[in-house]
């Protein structure tokens, strides 16, 4: 007798996990004890990692020696600055990222082992490298030549400093704060799916590196991480804060298209990182002198909201909303808004990977057979 399909595997429960707790009922996150809220308040984003990582909070000097070991092995090989001059320019960013995440394997001596000791140093050097490779890439795609990370600096504002810097200029502090909260909202999430897939790839044996661009292939599309951007492109389709009702009417009501950045399988309430954005994507209007984007999303959020489709089903913003408008005013190109979140989530990709490998077992569910049986073998030929 077969089981019933559970289409999408929601509801399975496949692991015990110490990285974070999504309590989707109440809109609640947690990321090993300490709340959202308190560490999007409060900490730098390498303080995060430590955390997801070694499981609490560091002292003084082992968050300045995570800093400088992030920052140091954030420098890439010179035969990976070569490949990523070699791409395409106009290639997509995610897939440009999935490959270069996936060549840097085989400049690493770690590569092939698997020890905890070796794992995290490739968790510290993935995380710093993944910075460099984006902001590198935006360089190299718009004629510039790409900047070496700073030793002095922390994650946040070297990839400011390496994405619009020169010599003599610091980074922008507006930008750098944005980005470190930014960073430390979407550093975990539960099991996520593309955190399954990371899991499910080292599961057998395989290896962080391959782990991870299993997180980047799942990261991109638009149901998961690709929804940032999504959202975006769908803000400046709608283009005023008076077009919001007649868009809605006509592509939601009337239509079938869905609203990016709403919705969620876990959140049945507000996602607390997106009440976390939506303070911070207003706050940055209102200092930008541009609150145009920030009003389209309030008020396409306050449409949906209203709306007993919605009210039903739950649907509420998810992270990716507001985080667009945030990332859009510090002027963030809208195709480096899912490799910034993939520069965050490999915290918590790495950590689940070290978590995976301290209790492994094979991850593979079943299916139901639903196809032919007992045909006849007709020879080519005959066929
Ligand atoms: N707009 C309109 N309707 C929606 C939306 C939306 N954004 N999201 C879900 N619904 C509706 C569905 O049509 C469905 O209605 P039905 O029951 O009448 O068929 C119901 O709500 C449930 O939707 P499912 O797709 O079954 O929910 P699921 O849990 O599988 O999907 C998902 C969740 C993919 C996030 C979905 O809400 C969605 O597509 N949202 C838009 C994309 C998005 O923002 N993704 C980012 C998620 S957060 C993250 O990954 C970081």
């Amino acid at each position: 007798m077969a089981e019933p399909t559970k289409k999408g595997l929601e509801g399975i429960v496949v692991a015990e996990s110490k990285t974070s707790l999504v309590n989707g009922q109440d809109g609640k996150l947690v990321y090993q004890g300490y709340s959202i809220e308190t560490l999007a308040e409060n900490a730098l984003f390498e303080e995060v990692a430590f955390l997801l990582w070694e499981g609490r909070l560091p002292n003084k000097a082992e968050l300045e020696n995570l800093r400088a070991a992030i920052a140091t092995e954030a420098a890439l090989p010179a035969e990976m600055l070569a490949q990523l001059k070699s791409y395409p320019k106009n290639a997509d960013p995610m897939a440009m990222l999935r490959t270069a995440v996936s060549a840097l394997a085989m400049y690493d001596a770690d590569s092939e082992d698997q020890s905890v000791e070796a794992n995290r140093r490739k968790a510290i050097r993935l995380t710093g490298q993944i910075t460099t490779i984006c902001a590198a890439w935006d360089r190299i795609r718009k004629g510039h030549e790409p900047l070496a990370p700073r030793k002095d600096l922390n994650l946040a504002q070297n990839f400011v400093y390496m994405l619009t810097g020169h010599e003599g200029k610091e980074p922008d502090a507006t930008a750098v704060e944005a980005i470190n909260v930014y960073l430390v909202l979407l550093a975990e999430h539960g099991m996520n799916a593309s955190t399954f897939a990371s899991r499910v790839t080292v599961a057998t044996g395989s290896d962080m590196h391959s782990g991870v661009v299993s997180g980047i292939g799942t990261l991109k599309g638009p149901s998961h991480g690709g929804a940032n951007a999504e959202a975006m492109h769908m803000f400046l389709e709608i283009g005023e804060p008076e077009n919001v009702a007649e868009w809605f009417r006509k592509n939601i009501k009337e239509g079938d298209r869905r609203i990016m950045g709403i919705g969620h399988r876990i959140y049945k309430a507000l996602d607390p990182r997106a009440a976390i954005l939506e303070d911070k994507a207003k706050a940055l209007a209102e200092s930008s002198g541009n609150s145009k984007w920030f009003q389209i999303a309030k008020q396409l959020a306050d449409t949906a909201r209203a709306d007993a489709y919605f009210i039903e089903r739950k649907l509420y913003p998810n992270v990716d909303y507001y985080s667009a408008i945030v990332l859009y005013t510090i002027d963030l190109d809208v195709d480096m808004f899912t490799p910034l979140f993939a520069m965050a989530r490999v915290v918590g990709w790495t950590a689940h990977i070290i978590e995976q490998f301290a209790n492994n077992r094979l991850i593979r569910p079943d299916l139901n057979y639903v196809g032919p049986m007992g045909l006849p073998w007709v020879p080519v030929d005959q066929r």
